[in-house]
């Protein structure tokens, strides 16, 4: 079975005492409803990587992910931070290719799969973001865009590091518009990414890579953006800066393992 994963990205909210709290609340609210088979990972900026980390210590079924990482090792490079640094402070996964990313800061497919190869060189497991933006799927062309973004990226890697990525599919015009991908869109996306993957690397690694879901997911329609096949969990903005909202996130994913979980007992029961 895939890995399910809720993960909140904080973006660049929170000041040092909040972040700690937020962390130490999503911690506490998970106490007794642990899954097996399923992550919580945290976000939050470089600042707290170390003390969020700290922490969620001793809750093994939580992590923590920055929210970006240069692409060269170390050097002169002022204001940057290296995925060493990111690794050093305990973090474990680092989110690449948001879309702010690409818009704000002008960060191309190419400067991406650099970044993607310099965190899987050294083991820090890379959330890597793609989708389309509004103008592209009214056009049309959102296959074409995550296909382009896919084969830009992630077809130069070597077979045996796919393992080691997470996908976010994030369609730009959902992303903090309060207007979520339907489930039937959510669907159809991530079954389309997972067929472009077999397509290249073979079914085994397709079936085996999270694919999560971002873009306005909150407590009210992540039940039905769960409970599509191909979703594995959520990559939540917003909705992740309020520890009742995000528990109550991640409890939703909880009872659609234990939903999946009781339907395969059944079948394997005969009943
Ligand atoms: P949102 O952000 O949940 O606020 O839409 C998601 C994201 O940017 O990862």
């Amino acid at each position: 079975m895939r890995l399910k994963i809720i993960a909140g990205n904080w973006k660049m909210n929170k000041a040092y005492g909040e972040a700690l709290m937020l962390a130490t609340e999503v911690a506490h609210d998970s106490t007794n409803t642990k899954h097996p088979g399923l992550l919580t990972i945290l976000a939050p900026a470089f600042p707290f990587l170390s003390a969020v980390s700290r922490s969620i210590d001793g809750f093994d079924d939580f992590a923590v992910a920055a929210q970006n990482c240069h692409f060269e090792e170390s050097g002169a490079y002022t204001g940057e931070v290296s995925v060493q640094m990111i690794i050093s402070v305990g973090a474990r996964y680092v989110i690449i290719g948001h879309s702010e990313r690409r818009n704000y800061f002008h960060e191309t497919d190419e400067v991406l799969l650099k970044k993607i190869n310099v965190a899987l060189d050294h083991r820090l497991k890379p959330i890597f973001c793609i989708g389309e933006t509004a103008a592209q799927r009214q056009a049309g062309k959102h296959f074409e865009t995550i296909t382009a973004q896919l084969k830009n990226t992630i077809f130069h890697l070597p077979e045996n590091s796919i393992g080691n990525l997470i996908l976010a599919y994030e369609p730009v015009w959902a992303i903090g518009t309060g207007v979520n991908a339907t489930s039937a869109q959510a669907q159809e996306m991530h079954a389309f990414i997972r067929k472009t993957i077999s397509e290249k690397f073979g079914t085994q690694i397709s079936d085996s890579i999270s694919i999560l879901y971002g873009g306005s997911c909150n407590s009210k329609n992540a039940a039905e953006l769960f409970s599509c096949e191909d979703v594995d969990g959520g990559l939540i903005g917003g909705a992740s800066l309020d520890h009742l909202e995000f528990s109550a996130i991640r409890k939703t994913m909880i009872a659609q393992l234990t939903k999946e979980k009781s339907v395969l007992g059944k079948k394997l029961s005969g009943n």
